[in-house]
């Protein structure tokens, strides 16, 4: 089987990416281990502090932050690091050619019941600075720590998927995801129906009315609360992954961070044959004004991305 380092070799010549890609795939190894163990140890419940979003810090976001700095620095291609948990970006190493933004544990309030969780990271090359279009990525990815430990990976070819080996390789088990084009499956925190803009209730109107609403065909629905998990679902078999803007993230620009969680995701799934969506333009087309900075996200099957649009356009 084709392991990570080999994978690497076919698909890029620059190797300061790679190294920083094997970084961060060390990060994960380190991260799955504490995961494991993390009710053993102790490492449960809440750290007592919160993020520059105001959210409230788990103790195991801040010990996967606390692995990823180590790796990264000590990376000499790592020049800058942006991270969900520090408010500021962090310079790294002054020869650094990349960038990495990360979100180090995605899922925290899936944290204490066992289930998926996992580390998101987006590399972008340092001579663009904080800034960047998605569409500026040179490569992006995400851990998910499920029933297997996947490594999802694209640099500028096919999404593809690694499962970690219990001698602590990564080999590729699927070397290019496709996310179909139809699908009958949706997922979106429905709790949030307040909140939400006419175009995302007609959308969910519509699924939900099945064979006889206009859509014409059944849907499921699917929300595990953790993107790495819903988007691992959707590159598996197809969906739509929905955290529109809504009344209550409108002021904030929406819910899901652009520059370790949305763009990260969008530049995944489109290399499956997948789409990427705000409403209003591709993710990837957005122009970052801050590191932390929200948008509203829609990603997956190309329909159904298609319909949700078309709704944006009707309303
Ligand atoms: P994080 O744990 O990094 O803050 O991210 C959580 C995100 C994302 O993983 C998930 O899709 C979404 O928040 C869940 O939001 P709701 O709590 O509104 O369901
Ligand atoms: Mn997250
Ligand atoms: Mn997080």
């Amino acid at each position: 089987m084709t392991n990570l380092s080999q994978w690497l070799a076919t698909e890029t010549n620059d190797d300061k990416l790679a190294s920083a890609i094997e970084s961060m795939a060390a990060a994960g190894v380190e991260i799955a281990t504490v995961l494991r163990q993390a009710p053993i140890a102790g490492q449960t419940g809440l750290a007592g502090a919160t993020n520059v979003q105001g959210e409230a810090q788990k103790a195991l976001d801040l010990i996967s932050n606390d692995i990823v700095l180590k790796h990264l620095r000590e990376n000499p291609a790592i020049s800058i690091l942006v991270s969900e948990e520090l408010d500021e970006a962090v310079e790294m190493s002054s020869q650094g050619e990349v960038i990495v933004a990360t979100d180090p544990l995605d899922g925290s309030s899936n944290l204490d019941v066992n289930v998926t969780v996992g580390t998101i990271f987006s590399i972008l090359p340092a001579a663009g600075g904080l800034l960047q279009k998605g569409t500026a990525q040179l490569a992006a990815g995400y851990v998910a720590y499920g029933p297997a430990t996947s490594l999802v990976l694209r640099i500028k070819g096919a999404t593809s998927v690694f499962t970690l080996a219990s001698d602590g390789q990564w080999l590729l088990t699927v070397a290019a995801a496709l996310v179909p084009e139809a699908s009958g499956e949706f997922a979106i925190n429905t709790a949030r129906e307040r909140f939400w803009d006419a175009a995302t209730k007609n959308y969910v109107k519509e699924s939900v009315a099945g064979e006889a609403g206009a859509a014409g065909k059944r849907y499921n629905m699917r929300w595990v609360g953790s993107m790495v998990a819903d988007i691992h679902r959707i590159l598996m078999r197809g969906g739509i992954f929905l955290y529109p803007l809504d009344s209550e993230t409108a002021s904030k620009g929406g819910r899901l961070r652009l520059l370790y969680e949305a763009n990260p995701m969008a530049w995944l799934v489109e290399g499956a044959g997948g789409r990427s969506s705000t409403g209003q333009q591709g993710i990837l087309a957005v122009e970052p004004t801050g590191i932390h900075q929200r948008v509203p996200v829609i990603l997956g099957s190309a329909e159904e991305v298609a319909r949700m649009e078309d709704w944006y356009r009707r309303s």
